[in-house]
């Protein structure tokens, strides 16, 4: 039987300030009580095209926050525009429809349409539904898992795709020369051009008790890196000293994560960023953050450039895959 999704639950709910018991947090996690209020120091919002500054810049936001916000990447608004309305209108569709895409956990495949389920010790649920499609490479590609309808999903993510695999080498270029590598390193240690690029849109519908439930619970990425495109409800906290604070919206800014697979390979220097998704009580939250991942097989490990007699290797060498076998099943890495 298909899993009800939280979209179908959201529209059906009597009552406007009671939600299912199982989309109760706990209340250390709950947002009302959780978010820090105070004044806070702002995620950094970095200028892609002052070439002067950017390298120092990507680095110094990776050390210190594993997160930026990106401006002036050269993405066209009308593009941005349009991987943001073919998603919208694929979470439109009547609910038979969305569910011809349903994502089948036995296929060993993570694409498809579904809800967020993460193991939860109680046995609670986040409020939110998801679908998961590849972008990249074309031999990873699933058109079956692409929306057929609305007709220019298709064409609206491989224009999309196309900008973003330039993005992608802008800021693994900066993140190699930031630690003083040669250029390209990062990238030839994460596959190349056989990097992956996997597209989640996450739909968030409006919640009656945003207070007591989240949209995704705390993690990181498990990426290298996470580029994603936020619709102008926010929604995005981060982990910073030890409180949860607000991403602010930056119209048109893309929102860069640093993930595990870049903590790995600088042995630390950079940080992969905790995150978490809350939702809102009125409005439909929408974001699409493309998870950039070495192939499967590739080995991964602290680069040997970072490893000393003082500064010994903090992670394993292992195959990407088993870094994601672990991550999901919750198992030590
Ligand atoms: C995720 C995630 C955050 C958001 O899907 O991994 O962290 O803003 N989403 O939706
Ligand atoms: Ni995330």
């Amino acid at each position: 039987m298909a899993q009800v999704k939280v979209q179908a639950i959201a529209s059906m709910l009597q009552s406007k300030d009671t939600i299912p018991p199982e989309f109760v947090r706990m209340e250390d996690e709950q947002p009302g009580a959780t978010t820090y209020r105070g004044p806070a120091p702002a995620v950094p919002v970095i200028d892609l095209a002052d070439t002067d500054r950017v390298v120092d810049a990507i680095a110094e936001a990776s050390r210190e926050w594993g997160i930026f916000q990106l401006v002036n990447h050269g993405i066209p608004a009308a593009v941005i525009g349009e991987l943001q309305r073919v998603g919208r209108e694929f979470f439109q569709l009547s609910q038979e429809e969305k569910e011809a895409y349903a994502a089948d956990p036995r296929s060993g495949s993570i694409e498809g349409y579904g809800t967020q389920i993460q193991k939860d010790p109680h046995g609670k649920k986040a409020w939110g539904d998801y679908l998961f499609h590849n972008l990249w490479p074309p031999s990873r590609i699933n058109h079956g898992m692409w929306p057929r309808q609305p007709s220019s999903y298709r064409e609206a993510n491989e224009v999309y795709t196309k900008y973003l695999l330039g993005i992608l080498d802008k800021i693994l270029d900066s993140l190699s020369l930031g630690l003083g590598l040669e250029r390209s390193a990062l990238k030839k240690a994460l596959g190349g051009e056989e990097m992956d690029m996997l597209l989640k849109v996450n739909y968030y519908p409006p919640c009656p008790r945003p207070d007591l439930a989240l949209g995704v619970v705390a993690h990181s990425d498990l990426s290298a890196v996470t580029i994603l495109v936020p619709n102008d409800v926010p929604g995005l906290q981060i982990s910073k000293d030890d409180r949860w604070i607000d991403l602010d919206y930056v119209p048109g800014a893309l929102i860069i994560h640093i993930g595990d697979q870049i903590e790995i390979l600088s042995n630390g220097k950079y940080k992969s960023v905790l995150h978490r998704a809350t939702v809102n009580k009125e409005r439909v939250r929408i974001s699409w953050p493309v998870f950039c991942s070495p192939p499967p097989e590739m080995m991964v490990g602290p680069l040997p450039q970072f490893v000393t007699d003082q500064n010994p290797a903090k992670y394993k060498t292992k195959k990407y895959k088993d870094y994601q076998y672990c991550k999901l099943n919750k198992l030590p890495q």
